[in-house]
């Protein structure tokens, strides 16, 4: 696969506009205000280096899940403006993805210069599941370049406009960024040291499983936690009340369970729960057995002897790859057991393990934690992305940049 890094040493830049597929969807309050930049800075190594190479630098990108058209408050206007700040220079921001403020905003660009598209989901070809309607929106955005450049990570399970098809219309090579991730993501795959521990935690099951089923042939622990774990408990025979719960998928856990024990793989659920009335941090909460769970309260994150021994198993471990967060984190009453998680792995990482971190919500959680990025071997920008890799799935994004 051709790099950016391959382009810019082979030399001929200066002055060829280049389209960069950034992922620069970060959260953002109530107020706009961008809550975590980690993607945008992730993002500033391939725009800098393009840029110094003399590049005409198109950035394009997506933020959350539009309908097909501009709608104020999934605009990048924010995002351009943080670009700008951490580039140190201006960032020309275009009002469409690849109408005439695109165009012009392009053509104004002298060389070495950055540009900032629209929302490309403003456009209803770019998540369009018609080839046609993609590709005719591809061509559009093909036409403002003479080079693509693949940098954004977490969308390249996407067969997207801007990440599939686009690489199919012009030259094209992958970014620093998914260079990055891919080497990351690489040595869990390829004879991973070990002990190597997976912690798995958020809400929804149904969206790991296919990830625990790859993971049951390489791991040797499987941590689980989150709003996921309640239907392991269930699969156990436990009462689970309230809490989240796929009543359709406790077949497939019973069937991972057995799985797990003909393998050798040992799986480790919380014996503790913190347990509220209601999905609220002001809500009456406690401690339970996970086999208690009142029938009315909802768990809500895992409970301190959990927690106590999630870190046990994760401190001696060689490599260790989590996603997802163990509790509602967001609330400072059930934030304890990924916090605890976010310790052990950063212990684990100064005694010379490999940690990997996939997603955006457990890398959002270190921050608001206080962790700094460097305690931690990688924190991946994707989520969905980082999943689907180590499920040993085609990723779109990925084998278009082979041709
Ligand atoms: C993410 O947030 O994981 C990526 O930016 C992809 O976003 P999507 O799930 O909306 O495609």
């Amino acid at each position: 696969m051709r790099t950016a890094h391959d382009l810019i040493l082979a030399g001929g830049l200066r002055g060829k506009r280049v389209l960069v597929r950034s992922d620069l969807n970060v959260p953002l309050d109530a107020d706009g205000t961008i809550s975590d930049d980690g993607r945008v800075r992730a993002s500033l190594p391939t725009i800098k280096a393009l840029s110094e190479a003399g590049a005409r630098v198109v950035v394009c990108a997506h933020l959350g899940r539009p309908k097909g058209a501009p709608e104020a408050r999934y605009s990048l206007a924010p995002v351009a403006h943080r670009l700008q700040e951490l580039l140190g220079a201006p960032v020309a921001f275009a009002a469409d993805t690849v109408g005439e403020s695109a165009r012009s905003a392009v053509r104004r660009l002298w060389d070495g210069q950055v540009a900032l598209l629209e929302n490309l989901r403003f456009n209803p070809g770019e998540t369009s599941k018609d080839d046609a309607a993609r590709g005719a929106f591809a061509d559009e955005l093909a036409s403002l370049a003479d080079v693509f450049v693949s940098d954004g990570f977490g969308v390249v399970h996407r067969k997207q406009a801007s990440v599939y098809d686009v690489a199919q219309r012009l030259p094209h090579a992958c970014g620093a960024l998914v260079q990055t991730e891919i080497a990351a993501l690489k040595r869990l795959t390829e004879s991973p040291e070990r002990p190597y521990a997976v912690v798995l935690g958020g809400a929804k099951v149904s969206d790991k499983l296919g990830v625990i089923a790859n993971l049951m042939q390489t791991a040797d622990r499987l941590l689980i936690g989150g709003g996921m774990v309640f239907t392991f408990l269930a699969a156990q025979g436990h009462e689970v009340g309230k809490s989240l719960l796929e009543a359709e998928q406790i077949d497939a856990v019973k069937g991972y369970l057995d799985q797990a024990r003909e393998l050798g793989v040992e799986i480790i659920l919380p014996t503790d729960i913190v347990a509220a009335t209601a999905f609220s941090a002001q809500a009456e909460h406690s401690v339970v057995d996970a086999n208690r769970i009142p029938a009315d309260w909802m768990g809500l994150d895992i409970g301190p002897e959990s927690a106590k021994a999630f870190a046990a198993k994760l401190i001696d471990a060689r490599t260790v790859f989590w996603n997802g967060p163990m509790g509602a984190f967001e609330m400072p009453p059930y934030a304890s057991g990924t916090k605890a998680v976010a310790e052990a792995l950063a212990e684990a990482t100064a005694l010379g393990a490999l940690t990997v971190i996939g997603g955006g919500d457990s890398a959002a959680a270190l921050r608001r934690f206080g962790f700094e990025d460097s305690q931690f071997g990688h924190i991946s920008t994707g989520g969905g992305a980082s999943l689907e890799y180590l499920e040993g799935k085609q990723l779109p994004g990925l084998t278009v940049l082979e041709g």
